[in-house]
């Protein structure tokens, strides 16, 4: 049976599973909503990956949340948010809205840190996008940001690699760069750096506004669901599907520093 459209679920994906930490913020702001996460192991890292490939597979990955009948796709990945929002937005057209993890970013930055030297940390495909510089340089007040690509973090993150030794060294020597000295704030241009959030703040002795986006995400979602009503009739809890395009039984482990619990994966056939 059809479900009503305010029922309908939101889709979102990731290259992997760093994208639960947006999914999570979701969860915790709008309860009653149903999850269809997508992460794409198979492919894991984008950061790494050129802009025509991620393309390639974020067209595919909505094809998937499209067939579940998803109201909104989120695109819970900086590296594909560079890459392929407006490919996607094309694409999906009327049949769902789609919401990436940078625009509500660069809205944040130009509400609350105009006036201020921003840094950024990413991977690869982001910074060398330069979406954000672009972005952050057209508001009405424009900000100039100082990227650096932190290629290693997401390897280490991946690799269970945080609150320790090894990752307080490399976060140190990323963060000691001089492209990002005396900044104010720091974007983490990452859905995997909420995992590494605290020991940025350390490192700064919270001197420097560390900004992750998956708050920020979740409100904008919530504000388009309102506007449109389209938010939520459910009274019961929703039933959440976690796809992975390749499953190993340390990703599932994984799931629990990303979304607070474990999550059961199940693996998609998508490139089979
Ligand atoms: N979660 C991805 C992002 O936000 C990074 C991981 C990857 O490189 O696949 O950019």
């Amino acid at each position: 049976m059809d479900q009503v459209l305010q029922n309908k679920p939101i889709g979102i994906f990731d290259s992997g599973i760093g994208g639960l930490t947006v999914a999570h913020a979701i969860q915790q702001k709008l309860p009653a909503e149903q999850l269809i996460y997508f992460g794409d192991t198979a492919h894991l890292p984008y950061g790494d990956k050129s802009e025509a490939a991620i393309q390639a597979y974020s067209i595919k990955i909505a094809d998937v949340l499209l067939a579940h009948q998803c109201k909104v796709i989120v695109i819970a990945c900086n590296s594909a948010s560079s890459a392929a929002y407006e490919l996607l937005k094309a694409y999906v057209g009327s049949k769902a809205y789609v919401i990436d993890v940078i625009n509500p970013m660069v809205q944040l930055v130009g509400q609350s840190f105009s006036n201020k030297k921003v840094g950024l940390i990413g991977t690869k495909r982001t910074v060398q996008s330069g979406v954000y510089a672009s972005k952050l340089a057209a508001l009405p007040q424009p900000i100039v940001v100082s990227q650096l690509a932190t290629p290693l973090l997401v390897h280490m993150i991946e690799e269970g690699f945080f609150n320790n030794r090894i990752s307080h060294d490399i976060i140190a020597q990323y963060l000691n760069d001089e492209s990002l000295q005396n900044i104010e704030a720091l974007i983490l241009a990452c859905t995997h750096f909420p995992l590494i959030k605290e020991e940025i703040k350390a490192f700064y002795h919270n001197r420097v506004a560390v900004l992750d986006s998956a708050e920020e995400v979740a409100i904008s979602l919530e504000m388009y669901l309102k506007q449109n009503n389209l938010l939520s009739e459910r009274n019961s809890k929703p039933q959440h599907t976690f796809l992975v395009s390749d499953f190993t039984a340390s990703f599932e482990a994984s799931t629990k520093l990303f979304f607070g619990e474990i999550v059961k994966l199940n693996k998609h056939p998508l490139w089979e």
